[in-house]
């Protein structure tokens, strides 16, 4: 691969290096154990040596997920790729160096210490053939080798690249696969983000304990830049991550209490279209049937057995639904038409 390419490919990853912990892949993953039961895991935005996804299943591949293949490939930009252990003898220095893709289809204690752990996926990688292999482009999740990993998986897990978002849920949808992925809270405000939400293609998963996501960033970079830098953990802080996912999961069919009843004195009307405003989801009444503005984080919330989304978070002359009450203005850009399943309004 050009030499220049890779190094255009790292100047575009600069703003994408944040590897997700241990801790918070096992606490969201847990939930999801009878959707990875032996299926073909893909992660294709993780270097098999530093990303804790593939360490989740390698770990696990054997039992208890008895899982059918695991994926992984790297991009070229990464400026972690293969600092663990040299692969391929004429590696470069970082960022020049090969991507690649590792697949495993068994996991047993290859090395004979006793146990199947990490080290055996390694084993595995540096001894069975084509175990690991050196991807012919830059690892980009949307190159065409990496399309047809992507079609012969079952589950994509991973934390893709944030500045690619929209194109990577778009590719998701487009070859029709489940998956388990990190993103960017207001992803769902997008106009291509917001409608797979509405048509219940995609939804929120359980989330980072207390909305506090920590990744940890490389090692070379310069970690004054963020705000919410922890010197002593080494981690990164964002409170606007979040997972994605299109498998079932049981938050998906709790439904939200409700306990307020409709008072037109408490509920104002919008100015440009034909709904309530209830400012908070809390606040969502029992016996109202129409149709509600609520606040965005209410699709954190969302069951679609109990209501519906209506539309795009506008009113029906294109802007932002507000109201004008007592002379005093509400609403604003952050709110979303939701009525009562009518289907299942009465359940
Ligand atoms: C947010 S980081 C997450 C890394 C790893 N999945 C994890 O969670 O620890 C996104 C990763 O995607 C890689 N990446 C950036 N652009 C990419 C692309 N076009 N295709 C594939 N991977 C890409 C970056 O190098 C980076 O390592």
């Amino acid at each position: 691969m050009a030499k220049n390419r890779a190094l255009q490919a790292a100047a575009r990853t600069q703003q994408d290096e944040f590897y997700t912990q241990t801790g918070d892949i096992e606490r969201e993953l847990g939930y999801y154990w009878e959707h990875f039961y032996g299926k073909k895991i893909l992660c294709n935005c993780d270097d098999p040596f530093e990303s804790k996804f593939f360490e989740y299943f390698a770990t696990r591949f054997h039992l208890p997920l008895r899982l059918a293949k695991l994926t992984a490939t790297c991009y070229a930009g990464s400026p972690i790729a293969q600092q663990q252990i040299s692969l391929f003898e004429e590696d470069t220095p970082a960022p020049m160096r090969t991507p690649y893709c590792a697949t495993l289809t068994e996991l047993r204690d290859f090395n004979g210490d006793g146990r199947t752990d990490m080290n055996d996926a390694i084993w595995a990688m540096k001894n069975i053939p084509g175990a690991l292999r050196k991807l012919k482009g830059d690892g980009d999740f949307r190159s065409p080798e990496c399309v047809e990993l992507l079609e012969d998986a079952d589950v994509v897990v991973t934390n893709p690249p944030f500045s690619l978002l929209r194109e990577y849920i778009a590719l998701l949808m487009r070859y029709n696969k489940k998956f388990v992925i990190v993103g960017n809270i207001n992803a769902v405000t997008y106009k291509d983000i917001f409608p797979l939400f509405m048509q219940n293609r995609m939804w929120f998963g359980y989330g980072f304990m207390g909305g506090n996501a920590r990744f940890s960033i490389p090692s070379a970079e310069d970690p004054s830049k963020y705000k919410d830098y922890n010197h002593e953990t080494g981690l990164v802080k964002f409170r606007n991550c979040c997972w994605f996912t299109n498998l079932e999961i049981k938050k998906r069919r709790e439904k939200i209490f409700l306990y307020r009843r409709y008072d037109p004195a408490k509920y104002p009307k919008y100015d440009n279209y034909d709904a309530i405003e209830v400012s908070r989801v809390d606040d969502i009444p029992c016996d109202y049937d129409g149709v509600m503005g609520v606040p965005i984080t209410f699709l954190q919330r969302y069951n679609p057995e109990q209501f519906e989304i209506v539309a795009f978070r506008k009113g029906s002359d294109g802007k932002d639904l507000v109201y004008t009450y007592n002379d005093v203005g509400g609403g604003g850009q952050n709110y979303v038409p939701i009525r009562p399943n009518p289907n299942t309004a009465a359940a």
